[in-house]
């Protein structure tokens, strides 16, 4: 080797290992709870509020299966992507797809109440269905799908400007209850919905 493919060697030796730390970064940002490998000990019972103010249970949900994302409506990017992309698999499946409950679950109850909820909620898809509750009950059900959250704590000096961290994961659960599935950020409408229908097929 020559000193110029020397250098070229190391340049791109050195470009391979940036790439990888970077989506090592990515990962650990987006992804956090997937880390652990997920199993059937996901989910849970949960009592939450929905966005037309009832107060509902797992059991209200029961014999059917649920699309699940946690996140929050003043979410920037991450969270609005992520719920177009679920209304969009429940297009894409359609009649099929009529025993899915697309549910949205915000991690930021202190700002979202069932009336903002109602409102935000229905410009996705008119099935969504969100819900809130106490600090402990989000905390509750957020622990039982391993999923993470924190406050990102706000330099501007407005308090109700802050930012939440939180993990993004499509959850599919099924009928019983019981996780079956999950999607991650990067996955398309049209992958979940050929997933979905699969899991569909799979049981009937
Ligand atoms: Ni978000």
């Amino acid at each position: 080797m020559n000193i110029l493919s020397k250098r070229i060697a190391w340049i791109v030796a050195a470009g391979g290992v940036a790439i990888l730390l970077l989506g090592i970064a990515f990962h650990v940002v987006v992804g956090r709870p997937v880390a652990t490998p997920m199993s059937a000990n996901v989910g849970g019972p949960f009592t939450l509020v929905n966005h037309e103010g009832r107060t509902v249970t797992n059991g209200d949900f029961a014999g059917r299966y649920m699309l699940l994302y946690f996140g929050y409506t003043f979410c920037p990017d991450v969270c609005p992507t992520s719920l177009s992309t679920i209304a969009e698999a429940i297009e894409i499946l359609g009649h099929e797809g009529r025993d899915v409950v697309p549910l949205f679950i915000s991690i930021d109850p202190g700002r979202d109440t069932p009336e903002h909820l109602a409102s935000y909620i229905r410009f996705f898809h008119p099935r969504f269905v969100a819900l809130t509750g106490t600090t402990e009950q989000v905390a509750a059900v957020a622990r039982a799908f391993r999923v993470y959250y924190a406050k990102v704590p706000e330099e501007s000096g407005d308090e109700d400007a802050y930012m939440m961290d939180h993990s993004s994961i499509v959850f599919l659960m099924g009928p019983d209850g019981r996780y079956l599935t999950h999607f991650g950020h990067e996955t398309s409408a049209q992958e979940m919905a050929t997933r979905v229908a699969s899991v569909l097929k799979g049981a009937s």
